[in-house]
């Protein structure tokens, strides 16, 4: 299968797959799925078990999830890209602003107490205001890879943090998913992301 990605490090998978280079070789793209699901699995625990009062939900927060979730298995864990990337027709954030666009991201949110004080508010208001960061993120894109499922545990330990269950997004197909990522990387439209979220939050 021919990488998923158009990128301008191409040594970045093995050759003709879309399996990364990792720590232990492995070059079968199912058996790295494997791995990958197992190591978020146990990082959904730890980092559900580690949110306390104080939590924030700031940049560094966001790194540590990729960091900590994924080093044991790739070098690149937790380090933000700098070359350019793209998946279809969506360019996302060029490499040399991520940082930057990131800072920007991450003040918005500070500004916003880290969407901290939701527990009690309109579940409407909570979904419009995850759903804006999340397209945000979803357009910085400042992995090399694991973006969606890094970005969907931040916000779930945002919701949790305010009570609510993770978000659920299993009554959507990964095809509206990316269709909803889609309007929010090429048209800066979030609203069917919240659509998602907001059919996916409970208590
Ligand atoms: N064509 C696209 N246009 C815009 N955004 C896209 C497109 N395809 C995927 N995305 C976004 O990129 C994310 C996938 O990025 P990446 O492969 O780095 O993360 P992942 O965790 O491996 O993916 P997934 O979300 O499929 O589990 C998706 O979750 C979606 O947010
Ligand atoms: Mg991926």
């Amino acid at each position: 299968m021919a990488s998923k990605y158009q990128l301008e490090n191409n040594l970045f998978y093995y050759e003709g797959s879309d399996v990364p280079h990792n720590k232990f070789d492995i070059k079968e793209s199912q058996a790295i799925h494997e791995i990958e699901k197992e190591l978020l699995t146990e990082a959904y625990v730890i980092f559900f078990d580690e949110l306390v009062e104080s939590t924030i939900f700031d940049e560094a927060y966001f790194i540590s999830l990729h960091k900590r979730t994924f080093e044991g298995l790739y070098e690149w864990a937790g380090r933000y890209r700098d070359f350019n990337m793209a998946k279809g027709d969506s360019r996302f954030c060029q490499g040399e602003f991520i940082g930057s666009s990131s800072k920007k991201i991450f003040q918005e949110l500070k500004d916003d107490d880290y969407l901290k004080n939701f527990e009690n508010s309109d579940v409407k208001v909570f979904a419009s205001k995850l759903a804006y960061y999340q397209c945000e993120l979803i357009a910085l894109h400042p992995f090399y890879e694991l973006n969606g499922r890094i970005t969907r545990v931040f916000f779930d330990m945002i919701v949790a943090y305010n009570g609510y269950r993770f978000i659920d997004y299993s009554h959507v197909s990964p095809e509206d998913y990316i269709d909803a990522a889609i309007e929010c990387v090429q048209f800066a439209d979030c609203s069917k992301l919240e659509q998602i979220i907001l059919l996916g939050l409970s208590k």
